[in-house]
Protein backbone atom coordinates (compact mmCIF):
# COMPACT_ATOMS: atom_id res chain seq x y z
CA UNK A 1 0.00 0.00 0.00
CA UNK A 2 1.20 3.52 -1.16
CA UNK A 3 1.05 5.52 2.00
CA UNK A 4 0.68 9.97 0.90
CA UNK A 5 2.11 12.16 3.41
CA UNK A 6 0.31 15.37 4.71
CA UNK A 7 2.64 18.53 4.21
CA UNK A 8 3.59 18.39 7.78
CA UNK A 9 4.73 15.25 7.41
CA UNK A 10 6.81 15.86 4.32
CA UNK A 11 8.26 18.49 6.42
CA UNK A 12 9.72 16.25 8.92
CA UNK A 13 11.27 14.21 6.14
CA UNK A 14 12.78 17.09 5.30
CA UNK A 15 14.28 17.49 8.27
CA UNK A 16 15.82 13.61 8.25
CA UNK A 17 16.69 14.57 4.49
CA UNK A 18 18.68 17.76 5.54
CA UNK A 19 20.55 15.62 8.18
CA UNK A 20 21.40 13.60 5.69
CA UNK A 21 22.48 16.10 2.74
CA UNK A 22 24.91 17.70 5.46
CA UNK A 23 26.54 14.02 6.00
CA UNK A 24 27.12 13.65 2.50
CA UNK A 25 28.57 17.00 2.22
CA UNK A 26 31.06 15.92 4.79
CA UNK A 27 32.00 13.16 2.93
CA UNK A 28 32.49 14.99 -0.31
CA UNK A 29 35.34 17.06 2.51
CA UNK A 30 36.49 13.83 3.35
CA UNK A 31 36.84 11.71 0.48
CA UNK A 32 40.53 11.46 -0.89
CA UNK A 33 43.27 9.08 -1.02
CA UNK A 34 44.51 7.88 2.12
CA UNK A 35 41.25 7.76 4.26
CA UNK A 36 39.59 4.69 5.36
CA UNK A 37 35.84 3.63 3.88
CA UNK A 38 35.46 2.89 8.48
CA UNK A 39 35.99 6.42 9.21
CA UNK A 40 34.06 7.61 6.32
CA UNK A 41 31.99 5.76 8.59
CA UNK A 42 32.27 7.07 11.72
CA UNK A 43 32.18 10.48 10.41
CA UNK A 44 28.80 9.63 9.09
CA UNK A 45 27.30 8.36 11.99
CA UNK A 46 28.76 11.48 14.53
CA UNK A 47 27.15 13.71 12.17
CA UNK A 48 23.77 11.95 12.07
CA UNK A 49 23.62 11.90 16.27
CA UNK A 50 24.99 15.56 16.55
CA UNK A 51 22.21 16.45 14.53
CA UNK A 52 19.67 14.62 16.57
CA UNK A 53 18.72 11.92 14.32
CA UNK A 54 19.75 8.43 13.97
CA UNK A 55 21.63 6.08 11.30
CA UNK A 56 18.62 4.62 9.88
CA UNK A 57 21.22 1.64 8.04
CA UNK A 58 22.60 0.47 10.77
CA UNK A 59 20.88 -2.79 12.44
CA UNK A 60 18.24 -2.77 9.70
CA UNK A 61 18.36 -6.45 8.95
CA UNK A 62 21.38 -7.25 10.80
CA UNK A 63 23.69 -4.33 8.19
CA UNK A 64 26.55 -3.50 10.81
CA UNK A 65 27.49 0.80 9.65
CA UNK A 66 26.00 4.08 8.69
CA UNK A 67 27.13 3.88 5.58
CA UNK A 68 27.31 1.99 2.61
CA UNK A 69 30.51 2.67 0.74
CA UNK A 70 30.81 1.22 -2.76
CA UNK A 71 33.59 1.17 -4.02
CA UNK A 72 34.56 0.76 -7.94
CA UNK A 73 32.89 -2.42 -8.98
CA UNK A 74 30.97 -2.65 -6.05
CA UNK A 75 27.13 -1.47 -7.15
CA UNK A 76 25.83 -1.55 -3.37
CA UNK A 77 26.00 -2.03 -0.23
CA UNK A 78 29.71 -1.83 0.29
CA UNK A 79 30.38 -2.57 4.30
CA UNK A 80 32.70 0.12 5.46
CA UNK A 81 36.23 -1.67 6.42
CA UNK A 82 39.63 -0.81 6.66
CA UNK A 83 40.44 -0.24 2.91
CA UNK A 84 42.12 2.21 2.21
CA UNK A 85 40.91 4.47 -1.01
CA UNK A 86 43.38 5.42 -3.49
CA UNK A 87 43.54 8.11 -6.65
CA UNK A 88 41.65 6.78 -9.34
CA UNK A 89 38.98 4.76 -7.18
CA UNK A 90 35.54 6.15 -7.18
CA UNK A 91 32.99 5.46 -4.20
CA UNK A 92 29.58 5.48 -3.77
CA UNK A 93 28.11 6.83 -0.27
CA UNK A 94 24.91 5.83 0.43
CA UNK A 95 23.17 7.10 4.04
CA UNK A 96 19.96 7.24 5.92
CA UNK A 97 18.42 9.06 8.77
CA UNK A 98 15.44 8.76 10.69
CA UNK A 99 14.80 11.54 12.84
CA UNK A 100 11.19 12.27 14.64
CA UNK A 101 9.89 8.66 13.14
CA UNK A 102 10.51 9.82 9.30
CA UNK A 103 13.07 8.85 6.95
CA UNK A 104 15.53 10.34 4.29
CA UNK A 105 18.02 8.54 2.35
CA UNK A 106 20.64 9.46 -0.19
CA UNK A 107 23.39 8.66 -1.86
CA UNK A 108 26.21 10.46 -4.11
CA UNK A 109 29.75 8.79 -5.87
CA UNK A 110 32.71 10.71 -5.82
CA UNK A 111 35.74 10.62 -7.19
CA UNK A 112 39.36 9.76 -5.74
CA UNK A 113 41.47 11.69 -6.90
CA UNK A 114 41.69 11.64 -10.55
CA UNK A 115 39.93 9.78 -12.57
CA UNK A 116 39.26 8.22 -16.00
CA UNK A 117 37.77 10.04 -19.15
CA UNK A 118 35.44 6.94 -19.26
CA UNK A 119 34.58 6.80 -15.45
CA UNK A 120 33.64 10.27 -15.50
CA UNK A 121 31.40 9.71 -18.08
CA UNK A 122 30.06 6.94 -16.25
CA UNK A 123 29.18 9.51 -13.29
CA UNK A 124 27.62 12.38 -15.11
CA UNK A 125 25.38 10.26 -17.00
CA UNK A 126 24.64 8.27 -13.73
CA UNK A 127 23.71 11.79 -11.91
CA UNK A 128 21.68 12.99 -15.25
CA UNK A 129 19.90 9.65 -15.12
CA UNK A 130 18.86 10.53 -11.55
CA UNK A 131 17.63 14.42 -12.65
CA UNK A 132 16.04 13.15 -15.31
CA UNK A 133 14.15 10.11 -13.37
CA UNK A 134 12.99 12.99 -10.30
CA UNK A 135 11.96 15.10 -13.22
CA UNK A 136 9.40 12.38 -14.26
CA UNK A 137 8.38 12.59 -10.78
CA UNK A 138 5.31 14.93 -10.98
CA UNK A 139 1.38 14.43 -10.55
CA UNK A 140 -0.47 12.53 -13.45
CA UNK A 141 2.61 10.76 -14.27
CA UNK A 142 3.44 6.74 -13.46
CA UNK A 143 5.93 5.09 -11.37
CA UNK A 144 7.78 3.62 -14.53
CA UNK A 145 8.11 7.01 -16.19
CA UNK A 146 11.07 7.22 -13.38
CA UNK A 147 12.02 4.13 -14.46
CA UNK A 148 12.11 4.93 -17.96
CA UNK A 149 13.27 8.41 -17.75
CA UNK A 150 16.70 6.49 -16.47
CA UNK A 151 17.06 3.55 -18.71
CA UNK A 152 16.23 5.31 -21.78
CA UNK A 153 19.55 7.63 -21.20
CA UNK A 154 21.91 5.46 -19.70
CA UNK A 155 21.42 3.06 -22.62
CA UNK A 156 21.42 5.70 -25.14
CA UNK A 157 24.86 6.59 -23.34
CA UNK A 158 26.04 3.16 -23.76
CA UNK A 159 25.73 1.89 -20.03
CA UNK A 160 24.00 -0.80 -18.65
CA UNK A 161 21.14 -0.33 -15.99
CA UNK A 162 20.81 -2.59 -12.67
CA UNK A 163 17.77 -4.99 -12.45
CA UNK A 164 18.23 -7.00 -8.75
CA UNK A 165 18.00 -3.36 -7.07
CA UNK A 166 15.50 -0.34 -7.16
CA UNK A 167 13.90 2.26 -6.06
CA UNK A 168 11.79 2.60 -3.13
CA UNK A 169 8.39 4.38 -1.26
CA UNK A 170 9.88 6.14 1.88
CA UNK A 171 8.13 7.76 4.80
CA UNK A 172 8.20 5.88 7.87
CA UNK A 173 9.57 3.10 7.01
CA UNK A 174 12.99 2.83 5.55
CA UNK A 175 11.49 0.61 2.47
CA UNK A 176 7.69 0.81 1.95
CA UNK A 177 5.73 0.97 -1.28
CA UNK A 178 5.82 1.36 -4.45
CA UNK A 179 8.62 -0.17 -5.66
CA UNK A 180 10.98 1.95 -8.12
CA UNK A 181 12.71 0.15 -10.72
CA UNK A 182 15.58 1.69 -12.99
CA UNK A 183 14.18 0.08 -16.30
CA UNK A 184 11.25 -0.53 -18.31
CA UNK A 185 8.55 0.85 -20.90
CA UNK A 186 6.90 4.60 -19.56
CA UNK A 187 3.13 4.58 -18.51
CA UNK A 188 3.30 1.62 -16.22
CA UNK A 189 2.75 0.86 -12.53
CA UNK A 190 0.85 2.96 -9.92
CA UNK A 191 0.02 6.53 -11.03
CA UNK A 192 1.51 9.44 -9.10
CA UNK A 193 0.05 11.68 -6.64
CA UNK A 194 0.56 14.54 -4.32
CA UNK A 195 2.08 13.33 -0.85
CA UNK A 196 3.69 10.52 -2.36
CA UNK A 197 7.82 10.38 -1.46
CA UNK A 198 9.78 8.10 -3.64
CA UNK A 199 13.89 7.44 -2.95
CA UNK A 200 14.78 7.69 -6.21
CA UNK A 201 18.23 5.82 -6.87
CA UNK A 202 19.88 4.79 -10.49
CA UNK A 203 22.70 2.26 -10.22
CA UNK A 204 24.17 2.32 -13.85
CA UNK A 205 27.19 -0.09 -14.58
CA UNK A 206 30.09 0.47 -17.04
CA UNK A 207 29.96 -2.57 -17.95
CA UNK A 208 26.85 -5.27 -18.22
CA UNK A 209 24.21 -4.69 -16.12
CA UNK A 210 23.98 -7.96 -14.57
CA UNK A 211 25.29 -7.99 -10.18
CA UNK A 212 26.28 -10.75 -7.89
CA UNK A 213 26.30 -10.42 -4.23
CA UNK A 214 29.56 -11.62 -2.67
CA UNK A 215 29.79 -14.02 0.65
CA UNK A 216 29.58 -11.71 3.24
CA UNK A 217 25.57 -11.18 2.50
CA UNK A 218 25.54 -7.46 1.61
CA UNK A 219 28.29 -6.36 -0.73
CA UNK A 220 26.76 -6.34 -4.16
CA UNK A 221 29.52 -6.33 -7.34
CA UNK A 222 29.10 -6.29 -11.20
CA UNK A 223 29.65 -9.62 -13.00
CA UNK A 224 31.98 -8.67 -15.23
CA UNK A 225 33.81 -6.32 -12.18
CA UNK A 226 33.67 -3.15 -13.79
CA UNK A 227 32.72 0.18 -12.46
CA UNK A 228 29.25 1.19 -11.32
CA UNK A 229 27.82 4.72 -10.15
CA UNK A 230 24.94 5.60 -8.05
CA UNK A 231 22.99 8.12 -7.04
CA UNK A 232 19.93 9.11 -4.66
CA UNK A 233 17.47 11.00 -3.82
CA UNK A 234 14.36 11.13 -1.48
CA UNK A 235 11.36 12.99 -2.93
CA UNK A 236 8.16 14.17 -3.03
CA UNK A 237 5.02 14.11 -5.22
CA UNK A 238 3.66 17.88 -4.91
CA UNK A 239 1.02 19.78 -7.20
CA UNK A 240 4.14 22.14 -7.97
CA UNK A 241 5.96 19.45 -8.83
CA UNK A 242 9.12 17.56 -7.46
CA UNK A 243 10.33 18.48 -4.12
CA UNK A 244 13.82 17.37 -3.30
CA UNK A 245 13.92 16.73 0.57
CA UNK A 246 17.72 15.40 0.63
CA UNK A 247 18.64 18.45 -1.49
CA UNK A 248 22.63 19.21 -0.72
N1 LIG B 1 19.77 3.21 0.09
C1 LIG B 1 19.81 1.76 0.20
C2 LIG B 1 18.43 1.27 -0.05
O1 LIG B 1 17.58 2.06 -0.20
C3 LIG B 1 20.42 1.37 1.44
C4 LIG B 1 19.96 0.17 2.16
S1 LIG B 1 21.29 -0.48 3.00
C5 LIG B 1 20.66 -1.28 4.33
O2 LIG B 1 18.16 0.12 -0.15
F1 LIG B 1 21.65 -1.62 5.03
F2 LIG B 1 19.92 -0.48 5.00
F3 LIG B 1 19.94 -2.27 3.93
CO1 LIG C 1 17.36 3.79 -0.97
Amino acid sequence: MIVLKSRAEIEKMRVAGRIVAGALAGMRELVRPGVTTAELDRYAEDYIRKQGGKPAFKGYMGYPATICASVNEVVVHGIPSGRVLNEGDIIGIDLGAVAEGYYGDAAVTFAVGQVSQEIKRLMAVTEECLARAVAQAVVGNRVSDISHAVQSHAEANGFSVVREFVGHGIGRKLHDDPQVPNFGPPGQGPRLKAGMTLAIEPMINLGVYQTVVLKDGWTAVTLDRKASAHYEHTIAVTEDGPDILTAL
